[in-house]
């Protein structure tokens, strides 16, 4: 173990950030040690380690700063400085799912924002609080790189493809009632504890999760295989929109999204050519 380098201090003195208790204190130190030891600088563990103190009190405490900068021999403060700087840490207690609902712009007017305030008002609570039973956190979240599937709604980062207000309502009624819900692709959904051992660098023990994860969506895939002239430009649109109450994607079924329609352009509709407009009597 490395000793803490020495903090300079501008401002108020601090308490002393208080212990873990000894049987938790040694169990993540044994932890921590076999991430450590993957790195050839131990500063590289930063980040694996704060996601193994979130697996214990599901956000990064004082506690888990200080357990971090002591191992790895770093201030507080440069620990603290990254901890605050990635959205991935939480930095107070939260619920056991985290719903980000993703209100980036694609996702924003594709139904994102009316998602959002669906699930306010529903649970409840605002952006970045949870609900009482302390089962659900809300919160908008930047884009996950899946916009094909718009709007997306993720849940300890699992995703939930071509969201609605009625299906994300459903979701997080699901959620808090304890039924087993399924991300549209991906690892089976676990807690936010859970999520973070799995983030930290430890494997995902649970039957059928690794292979669960499988590759990239078909909404995905498809400007390859058109690339690759695999796939003929035609429209295949099917949209969960329109799915009765209760019929979500199933994962791994073929959910294309309204995105992949193809436009309309000058080839594909002779009547309305591109190019300059053609002035009246030419
Ligand atoms: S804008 Fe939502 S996933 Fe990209």
């Amino acid at each position: 173990m490395t000793a803490p380098k020495q903090e300079v201090s501008l401002g108020m003195p601090q308490l002393p950030a208080p212990a873990y208790p000894a049987d938790v204190r040694v169990r993540l130190e044994a932890d921590a040690k076999e991430v450590i030891a993957r790195y050839p600088d131990s500063r590289s563990a930063l980040l694996p380690l704060l996601h193994l103190v979130q697996s214990e009190e599901g956000h990064v405490s004082r506690t888990g700063m200080a357990f971090c900068a002591e191992l790895l021999g770093l201030t507080t403060a440069e620990v603290t400085a990254v901890a605050t700087f990635y959205t991935m840490y939480r930095r107070r207690p939260s619920g056991d799912y985290q719903v980000g609902v993703c209100t980036n712009t694609l996702c924003a007017v594709m139904g994102g924002d009316a998602i959002f305030d669906r699930l306010k008002d529903h649970l409840g609570v605002g952006n970045d609080e949870t609900t009482e039973d302390g089962k659900v956190t809300l919160e908008h979240i930047e884009c996950n790189a899946a916009c094909d599937f718009a709007p997306v709604v993720m849940v300890n980062w699992e995703f939930f493809d071509n969201q609605t207000p009625e299906s994300a309502t459903r979701l997080v009624d699901d959620l808090i009632a304890g039924r087993t819900v399924e991300p549209t692709r991906g690892a089976p959904l676990c807690t936010y504890k859970e999520t973070a051992r799995i983030l930290a660098g430890f494997p995902d023990e649970r039957p059928g999760a690794v292979e669960a994860t499988g590759g990239a969506g078909a909404a995905s895939l498809i400007g390859l295989k058109l690339a690759k002239g695999e796939a003929a430009p035609q429209a295949r649109v099917v949209s969960p929109r329109g799915e009765a109450p209760g019929d979500r994607p199933q994962k791994g079924a073929e959910h294309l999204s309204s995105h992949d329609a193809p436009q309309q352009t000058s080839a594909s509709d002779p009547d309305h050519p591109a190019g300059p407009a053609a002035e009246e009597g030419e």
